[in-house]
């Protein structure tokens, strides 16, 4: 609870319980290390933000103040300003009675080729991380322009490691909602907080890792995920799920219109529209949902096929398998269908639509090409499988080291195309043998206009990513234990009725 580590935690219960703790010198040494790395962030933190409030180059807090931040919230999180002097922090510090190893180690200085040390951080404003005893563990650092790297963070250090640590969890710890909101970077945690919600966090300049969610599982029931609504936010987006679904962690997502990320929608649109965005998150799919039954009686056979009707069509708009996958379930229990009814039927119009992209999309690139391609000798394999085969090869190309289940799901044989077995059995192979695989590797066996395919496919995951979901339903076509087609009406109402009576 106190999120000490583990010998804090024996020494502290120990002195409790009035107990002699054995003495272990290098333990001794590293409970040292530790404490003067916390005595040097503190003074750095310290030292940033009396040169922010108080030195005479104003740059950093002309800066926060252009940001809109009040003056309470560079208090409360203890902004700072690093000049763009070499060594001021650095002779601050020494002059302190830090040692420069201490000062390395903490990450706030590094030595140069000559074998001086220097200011890690120059003409950047200061973000200070500080952990839930609300000890200094680390910085973030933004510049004051377009410069490059836009931020800077502190590399690992005995105290830090940013694939665990979230910034202001110091404050979100203490928030009584059950509820995070997970944002993408500094400012937008700082700007939702002075909106008047302290259950906000984000990662430090790095994806969600599984400790992450680990760590907020202990604090949050249900996070509501605030990232960029451009594209790389919304793959982390999508990353995000995963973590979080995986310790259990329910998730909405907040769609952002008109505005990039959550700083900017507040400054826009104000706190009051945030609230609103917040507490109506994932609500619009939710709305939809229930509208479906407008007009109709569930309770007659036509009715309940209206109805699936209509569910399907929301669904399949969902693009988030797993947001998808969701409601989907919420949906099949409130309405008593079967979930792996609708699953299928959402699956199949999903299909279909993105045939339908695709097609068009062949059309134009025919109509723009003056030589027509030679015609593909795998072209007697039907099209179906095709397809799954290309998915699936896909998936693996791109997610090797996740792929090591479909191999156990289906035989390379079972590919019909040579090329693409090969390729199966070789990635079956590396697993077996444990030694990684790569299409590069593959360089040597196959021809040049054999590995120029294989990347065609690999790269059409950017397009339409493939997921493990699709995989499945691929390996299911290629093993030919497809459900049968449904179309009419009437295979809906039986298999409706199907699942719902299995004994009948
Ligand atoms: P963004 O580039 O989306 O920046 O990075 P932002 O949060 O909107 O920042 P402002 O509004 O321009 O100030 C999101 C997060 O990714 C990390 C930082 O943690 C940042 O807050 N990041 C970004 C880095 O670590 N390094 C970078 O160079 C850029
Ligand atoms: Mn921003």
């Amino acid at each position: 609870m106190d999120n000490l580590e583990f010998t804090d935690a024996v020494k502290q219960l120990a002195e409790r319980c009035g107990l002699q703790v054995p003495t272990d010198r290098e333990a001794d040494r590293r409970a040292y290390l530790r404490t003067r790395m916390f005595a040097v962030n503190r003074e750095t933190a310290n030292f940033y933000f009396r040169n922010l409030i108080s030195g005479s180059d104003k740059r950093g807090l002309q800066y926060f103040i252009s940001r809109q931040l009040k003056p309470e919230t560079i208090k409360k999180y203890g902004l700072g300003y690093a000049s763009d002097s070499w060594n001021a922090l650095t002779d601050y510090l020494l002059q302190k009675g830090f040692t420069e190893e201490e000062l390395l180690l903490a990450n706030v200085a590094h030595r140069s080729n000559k074998g001086n040390l220097y200011d890690a951080f120059r003409g950047r404003v200061m973000f200070p991380i500080v952990d839930t005893r609300g000890a200094v563990i680390g910085f973030g650092g933004r510049v004051l322009d377009d410069s490059q790297p836009k931020y800077l963070n502190t590399a690992k250090t005995p105290v830090f490691d940013k694939g665990s640590n979230l910034f202001s969890l110091n404050f979100a710890k203490d928030s009584s909602s059950t509820i995070m909101i997970l944002a993408e970077g500094y400012m937008d945690v700082i700007a939702i907080n002075q909106a008047g919600f302290s259950n906000v966090v984000a990662t430090l300049g790095t994806a969600i890792t599984p400790e992450h969610a680990r760590k907020l599982s202990r604090f949050a029931k249900e996070v509501v995920i605030a990232y960029d609504s451009d594209g790389p936010g919304q793959q982390a987006t999508q990353k995000a799920i995963n973590r979080l679904s995986e310790v259990g962690i329910a998730t909405r997502i907040l769609h952002m219109t008109g505005a990039k990320d959550p700083d900017e929608y507040i400054k826009k649109y104000g706190s009051e529209r945030f609230r609103l965005l917040l507490e109506s998150a994932g609500d619009a799919i939710n709305f939809r949902l229930d509208r479906c039954k407008e007009g109709l009686d569930p309770d007659t056979e036509a009715g309940k096929v209206q109805l699936l009707k209509r569910v399907v069509s929301v669904l399949a708009e969902i693009q988030n398998p797993l947001e998808r996958e969701v409601y989907l379930s919420r949906t099949a229990n409130k309405w008593e269908i079967s979930a792996e009814v609708l699953h299928q039927q959402v699956e199949r119009t999903i299909r279909s639509k993105k045939k339908l992209a695709s097609t068009q999309a062949w059309k134009d690139i025919i109509e723009h090409t003056v030589r027509p391609e030679p015609q593909q000798p795998q072209s007697a394999i039907p099209l179906r499988e095709y397809k799954a085969e290309e998915r699936i090869l896909c998936y693996v190309l791109n997610r090797p080291d996740e792929s090591a289940w479909i191999i156990e799901q289906i035989q390379p044989d079972a590919f019909p195309t040579p090329l693409y077995r090969q390729v199966l059995e070789a990635f079956a192979d590396s697993v077996k043998r444990q030694t990684g695989f790569s299409l590069s590797a593959m360089g040597d066996v196959l021809s040049d206009s054999e590995m120029g395919k294989l990347s065609g496919i690999s790269a059409r995951n950017q397009e339409i990513p493939v997921t493990a979901e699709e995989v499945k339903d691929c390996i299911r076509t290629l093993k030919n234990d497809m459900p049968s087609a449904i179309e009419t009406d009437e295979d809906l109402l039986k298999l409706i009725q199907k699942k719902q009576h299995p004994d009948g």
